[in-house]
């Protein structure tokens, strides 16, 4: 679990972060008491979505295909078994979905508060995932209580980690043009 206060400091990273035309158009819904629900409704959304995909292919979602049998699978292992096989959420006990007008200034503003997150040893990641299941599904949106038309620009699933790190992650050269 997570204590209130640390929710409420993450948040403020976010609500200091500056916005285009200062319009300070982020919102936060934080979802801790009705995530069985919210991962129930994704679970199934994802299980959709992916069913659809991988019954209608064509050249141009092939690319696809590889996340519709992923998103399957993950419905029938989560059926099996909820707590286990949770390769939505991963257990986590809160995830905090930024909404905004303007995606970039939703954005920056998860951005800050990946960084308050980790400063108050908790861990954190994005969830495309959720991203996508919450995309148009009117009962997520209704749950979330999100119907303010702003976008849901990140979703972030939020816990204390069960790793440690030794060292950062590999990653390739930053590409760069020096002009
Ligand atoms: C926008 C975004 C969406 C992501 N979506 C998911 C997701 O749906 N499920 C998941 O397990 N990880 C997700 N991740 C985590 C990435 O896969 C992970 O950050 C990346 O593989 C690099 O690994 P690292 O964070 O350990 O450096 C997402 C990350 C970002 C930035």
């Amino acid at each position: 679990k997570i204590e209130k206060e640390k929710i409420e400091k993450i948040i403020e990273a976010g609500r200091f972060t500056q916005t285009s035309t200062n319009s300070q158009d982020v919102s936060y819904t934080v979802v801790i008491n009705k995530l069985d629900e919210l991962k129930d409704l994704a679970f199934k959304a994802l299980n959709k979505k992916g069913e659809y995909i991988l019954n209608n292919l064509t050249p141009d979602t092939e690319y696809l295909k590889r996340y519709a049998t992923l998103w399957t699978y993950f419905y029938k292992m989560y059926k099996e078994d909820p707590i286990k096989n949770d390769k939505l959420l991963f257990n986590a006990p809160a995830v905090i979905i930024v909404t905004a007008n303007n995606e970039l200034n939703g954005a920056l503003a998860a951005s800050k508060m990946d960084l308050m997150v980790d400063a108050l040893g908790l861990g954190t990641f994005y969830s495309g995932f959720l991203q996508i299941a919450t995309d148009g599904n009117n009962e997520i949106l209704d749950l979330l209580k999100i119907n303010n038309k702003k976008k849901v620009v990140a979703c972030m699933v939020i816990g204390y980690p069960n790793v440690k790190y030794k060292r950062t992650v590999p990653r390739k050269d930053a590409e760069i043009n020096w002009i």
